[in-house]
């Protein structure tokens, strides 16, 4: 369970799936999700599995998240913006040559 230090203090709003979450201004997607609980960021295509961040530096590629229709992207190294889409990976998209994980 993850808990901000400090509070939001100018929220923005972003959306994950059909969840509204506030965000601070800075925060990573990943940081931003995390702190409202959210735990599972992509799916395995072939088990089905729920993965979720786990270095948060851009390393392990677990975070992938689809933001705003674009899918593969590293949600700990993009920055929250107001009104962004994100919406859980399901699988490799846009040329991936079938899931490695
Ligand atoms: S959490 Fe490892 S690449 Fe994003």
């Amino acid at each position: 369970m993850f808990k901000r230090i400090q509070p939001i203090d100018q929220a923005i709003e972003i959306h994950f799936e059909d969840r509204l979450i506030r965000a601070q201004p800075g925060d990573s997607v990943a940081a931003a999700l995390l702190a409202e609980g959210v735990k599972a960021f992509r799916q395995i295509e072939r088990s089905n599995e729920l993965r979720g961040p786990y270095c948060m530096i851009g390393n392990c590629f677990e975070c992938l998240v689809e933001i705003d229709g674009r899918p593969n992207l590293q949600a700990c190294q993009y920055r929250v913006r107001n009104g962004m889409k994100i919406r859980m990976q399901r699988g490799l998209r846009g040329g991936g040559s079938g899931d490695q994980s």
